[in-house]
């Protein structure tokens, strides 16, 4: 971490906080945020200095590049606080490097360790009042950087904003969803920006999973542009149980490294389950489903830690997961023992926490 750069940082604290107009018992995912943000511009061929400010809309010429082109990436992260009002995050260093390797992919100026990881740090000290304790809190974090540039012209920004917003969460989705298997749409092909966390990945998204809800279902779950193979769902990385083995999907162009994703692989792993990281059919997990060998299926992002899928639809047809109980299904094993680790509530072998 560069010192230069923390102790350089400008911070404007709002004169009045709005914690106390809060409701953290009802929490809508991403609805709201705390007082501040942090704010970082890039010109001239590099950063400049780090801003934590009241919360407030950003100003920005109508013609910038992010407005036309898309030239946007973001990161989901969250934070917890134990009994000891120790705050910690789970794995920033994944989300630092993955926002660079998105940064990459979007002919985006990549940023150091210190403004990401350090800035977030310092953010978050100002912020501590709204990072709740207790199994199921959390502030989620959100990252982003946008091309300022003005002008319309179709070329890479010089000029960019990187930012952090704060958002108190509880779970994203409640309750296990229905997915429709897409066998039109795609998500992402190879050589394209799948694997990359821009914005324009989750509004291609927005059109087809209307037409699912449309349809009844909460969720997509996306296949490669070929539809034979089973990729992701919604906005998580998805695993499938059939028998007592777990497989999931290997990262590539099209699929997002998640973070929940690589950590669940690792967790199950380290509970003895069998795990095989290889492409997923559709037709094997329709045989499967079909045999009733397919036990589960759920998906995992940092948002919705852990989400069960109660069924899915194929072309015409629905197939109902059986009813496992509680303490059989893998996805609630592996939720419980993620979130227990990221509140500290067990230990952490694999010293995630930070
Ligand atoms: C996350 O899980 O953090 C995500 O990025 C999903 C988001 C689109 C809500």
């Amino acid at each position: 971490m560069d010192s230069n750069i923390l102790n350089n940082l400008q911070l404007t604290k709002v004169a009045v906080s709005k914690i106390d107009t809060f409701d953290f018992e009802n929490v809508k995912f991403g609805a709201k945020f705390t007082d501040h943000m942090l704010t970082c511009a890039y010109k001239n061929g590099e950063w400049g200095a780090l801003e934590i400010k009241p919360y407030a809309p950003i100003t920005l010429d109508p013609s910038a590049r992010v407005f036309h082109y898309g030239q946007a990436i973001f990161e989901g992260m969250k934070a917890y606080k134990q009994d000891n009002n120790d705050i910690w995050l789970f794995r920033p260093d994944e989300n630092f490097h993955r926002f660079n390797k998105s940064a990459i992919r979007l002919a985006m100026p990549t940023i150091d360790e210190t403004r990401f990881i350090g800035g977030l740090k310092e953010l978050i000290k100002v912020e501590k009042e709204w990072v709740r304790k207790g199994l199921g809190n959390s502030l989620y974090i959100r990252p982003f950087m946008i091309a300022t540039e003005s002008g319309v012209i179709a070329s890479p920004s010089s000029e960019f904003l990187f930012c952090i917003l704060l958002s108190p969460a509880k779970s994203y989705y409640s309750g296990k969803i229905k997915v429709q298997i897409a066998d039109y749409y795609s998500r992402a092909a190879n050589g394209g920006i799948g694997a990359a966390k821009a914005a324009g990945n989750y509004s291609a998204q927005f059109y087809p999973t209307k037409l699912a809800q449309e349809a009844g279902y909460n969720q997509v779950i996306w296949t490669d542009s070929t539809h034979t193979h089973l990729e992701e769902s919604g906005t998580m990385n998805v695993f499938f149980r059939i028998n007592d083995t777990l497989y999931t999907a290997p990262t590539s162009d099209r699929i997002l490294d998640g973070v929940t994703r690589k950590s669940l692989i690792a967790l199950a792993e380290h509970l003895g389950y069998q795990v095989k990281i290889e492409p997923v059919k559709v037709e094997a997990i329709i045989q499967a489903a079909k045999e009733g060998s397919l036990k589960e299926i759920f998906g995992a992002g940092t948002a919705a830690v852990v989400n069960q899928i109660e069924g899915f639809a194929y072309k015409d047809d629905y197939y109902e997961l059986p009813n496992i109980a509680d303490e059989d299904a893998y996805a609630l094993q592996l939720k419980n023992a993620l979130t227990k680790l990221q509140n500290k509530l067990t230990d952490d072998p694999f010293n995630w926490t930070v």
